[in-house]
């Protein structure tokens, strides 16, 4: 017994010492050990797994949901998590672990899984919580959109994805809609009528607030992004 308790404390204090002088990289493109790896992904895996269990999916079917969440997603989530037609950014190629790519032919998850990572965000990965600022509905949005990402070519993505004008986008480009009918305009106006099963209702206050911050992102943002000459835009 006393054996154990010297060698578990003079473990500790190696461990501490080790931590003290800075042996562990923590820099993101020293990779773990595959050990670490393993462990970490089951640990994320039941982590989401349990949280996500009693979550359940509206109807990800409806097109008006799809489209919204294509406009969502080409503003906030493309610069990681790539999209048709874009290949590779600096950010999805610096980031570890590395985003997931959902246009690739052989990504698969579960919805609820995708929503509670989407609401959430994982820590110290990069992946942001995207609520409150985002309500359950466009979450659920952004997950429906995830469900065809590896259907849609480039073509038929830019077209979803394009901002119809609804007063809610992050666009810092003026909406136009332009005079020949898209696909976005045929749908919305299709689904208008069925799109009103929002299991996730929210008070309108925390709606407000919602749209108010988004508003002040999507303004403060210009100025942020100042005419250096050196664009990141791709
Ligand atoms: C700054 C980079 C970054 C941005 C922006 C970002 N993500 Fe992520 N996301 C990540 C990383 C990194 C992971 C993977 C973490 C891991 O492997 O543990 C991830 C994981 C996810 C997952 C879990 C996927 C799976 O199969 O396990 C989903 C879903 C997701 N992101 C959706 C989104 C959506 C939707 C957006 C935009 C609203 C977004 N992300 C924006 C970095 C980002």
């Amino acid at each position: 017994m006393k054996t154990i308790v010297v060698a578990a404390i003079a473990g500790l204090l190696l461990g501490t010492l080790l931590i003290w002088l800075g042996v562990y990289n923590v820099a993101a493109n020293d990779k773990h050990l595959s050990i670490t790896e393993n462990l970490l992904e089951v640990v994320r895996e039941r982590s989401i797994e349990t949280r996500s269990a009693d979550l359940k999916a509206p109807d990800l079917n409806n097109s008006k949901l799809i489209k919204e969440g294509a406009e969502h997603y080409a503003e906030m989530c493309t610069e990681c998590h790539l999209a048709p037609g874009i290949s590779d950014t600096e950010l999805h190629t610096g980031l570890y672990p590395q985003p997931p790519v959902f246009s690739d032919s052989d990504y698969d998850e579960k919805p609820e899984k995708q929503f509670w990572v989407i609401k959430n965000g994982l820590k110290m990965t990069g992946m942001p919580a995207w609520y409150p600022a985002h309500t359950d509905e466009q979450i659920w949005g952004m997950v429906a959109f995830l469900q065809v990402a590896n259907t849609l070519s480039e073509k038929d993505y830019n077209e979803l994805s394009k901002p119809s004008g609804d007063g809610h986008n992050h666009s810092h480009e003026p909406n136009n809609s332009h005079g020949n009918k898209t696909y976005s305009e045929e749908t919305v106006s299709e689904q208008q009528s069925s799109h009103n099963d929002d299991r996730h209702s929210h008070d309108s206050n925390e709606r407000a607030s919602s749209q108010a911050e988004l508003k002040t992102e999507s303004q403060a943002e210009p100025q942020a992004h100042n005419d250096d000459g050196h664009s990141h835009s791709h």
